[in-house]
């Protein structure tokens, strides 16, 4: 199988890795790619706002799978593209990438499927704004309808933040706010079939203890010592089955990755919101888990087949990855500084570029510490190894990846 891979982030290295180690992929594309996705998949260069551009790209490798990483792409329709000239593609149709495009879609197909997420209102007006956030109370929540590269929300108990954040975005989506510990489900599907793969946690904040504004992610663990065993089937029963139902039902099947990031609150799983992809940094440590080949699990789901597909293997453990980020993010990062330490495995790039043969940052989240282990301590000790390892001048990253959980100190609130 010659399968194509766009995107060049850390979720692409770590898919770019899965992908290389399974046997039945012949060749392995990454469009653009970075350097360290660069040592498993030819690299080409590409544009992703060029969608005909990235077609032309997928006929000339013959690609007989296209993996999406980014939600741009899919929310302007680049599954579609690829479709209409016959190639199997692992993303959802722009119609139903809307899930993840709009915020306030996203509410509505959640209200006619009854999934349990936070009350909300969708407002355009400095007054019904005020008024929503009056009917909820603080904390307050405020989204922008529209993407944002993870910096569309903001959740503040100051009414004068969530008033300024609201005026900046235009329209957006004030909703009531959740309490409890939060987690990423990844639900592989065809539209029909799902299948869940281990559910993750993100680090959103930039700073140690959930402090700081919020990032792309800072890192993630997986799978959750804290879960009950029951989580991934209410999930799947009470969100996942009611949503690709409703899409269905619209005429707009959802197949692809289907992210759901929920809060666990004292009435059950609530959705926070769908991604329609794999999540970064949680990709990093779900994929690494996964013993059955991927790009066979995915292509089954571009094609239709995911109820024929074997049920998956895991290898047991536990996986942690820290992002070393570069100074200044998530504001405007510095970029264009040398990195050592970054050619071990499990070492992934998000932010690199090769000049004149030397690895230098290239964005604001640089590298992804990625290990494994026996146990979630043997895990996030040998993430921190790595971490330990990487040079990079004025680097941030957070010291309590996974602490919390290693301390059984997660709660869900009753
Ligand atoms: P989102 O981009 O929708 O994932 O929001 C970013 C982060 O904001 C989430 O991961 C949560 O930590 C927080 N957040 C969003 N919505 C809520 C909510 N209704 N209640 C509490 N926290 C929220
Ligand atoms: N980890 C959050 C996201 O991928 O949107």
């Amino acid at each position: 199988m010659r399968v194509l891979l766009i995107g060049s982030g850390g979720r692409e290295h770590a898919l770019a890795t899965a992908l290389a180690a399974d046997p039945a992929v012949t060749e392995l594309h990454c469009a653009p790619g970075n350097p360290g996705i660069g040592a498993v998949a030819r690299l080409h260069p590409a544009d992703l706002g060029d969608l005909d551009g990235l077609a032309s790209l997928a006929v000339e490798v013959t690609a007989d799978l296209v993996v999406v990483g980014p939600e741009v792409p899919l929310v302007a329709g680049v599954a579609d593209v690829l479709r209409a000239k016959g190639i199997a593609v692992f993303g959802p149709s722009k119609a139903a990438a809307r899930l993840e495009g709009s915020k306030d879609f996203a509410k509505s197909v959640m209200a006619a499927a009854g999934v349990p997420t936070a009350r909300s209102r969708t407002c355009t007006e400095p007054a019904e704004v005020a008024a929503a956030l009056d009917e909820f109370g603080p904390p307050y929540v405020v989204k922008n309808d529209g993407l944002a590269a993870g910096k569309g929300v903001v959740v503040s108990t100051e009414r004068v933040t969530a008033l300024r954040h609201a005026a900046e975005c235009g329209r957006v989506v004030v909703e009531e706010y959740l309490a409890g510990p939060e987690m990423s489900l990844f639900v592989v599907t065809d539209g029909t079939t799902a299948v869940p793969l281990p559910p993750a946690q993100d680090f959103k904040r930039i700073g140690d203890g959930d402090t700081g504004p919020n990032t792309g992610g800072m890192g993630a663990y997986a799978p959750l010592p804290w879960a009950p065993p029951s989580l991934v089937d209410d999930v799947l029963a009470t969100v996942v089955r009611p949503t690709l139902g409703e899409l269905r039902r619209l005429g707009t099947p959802f197949a692809g990755l289907l992210y759901v990031g929920l809060a666990i609150t004292a009435d059950g799983p609530k959705v926070i919101e769908f991604n329609c992809r794999f999540g970064d940094p949680e990709t990093e440590v779900v994929l690494p888990l996964l013993e059955t080949p991927l790009a066979g699990l995915l292509h089954a789901a571009a094609t239709g087949r995911l109820a024929d597909h074997p049920p998956l293997r895991w290898r047991p453990g536990a996986a942690v990855t820290v992002v070393v980020a570069a100074a200044g993010y998530p504001g405007t990062p510095r970029t264009g500084d040398p990195i050592s330490g970054a050619d071990l495995a499990g070492v992934l790039h998000c932010g690199t570029r090769a000049v004149d043969g030397a690895l230098v940052s290239s964005g604001g989240r640089v590298l992804a510490c990625t290990a494994t282990g026996p146990t979630l301590p043997d895990a996030r000790a040998a993430a921190y190894a790595l971490v330990d390892g990487v040079r990079l001048a004025g680097s941030q990253h957070r010291t309590d990846i996974a602490l919390a959980a290693v301390e059984g100190r997660i709660r869900i609130p009753r």
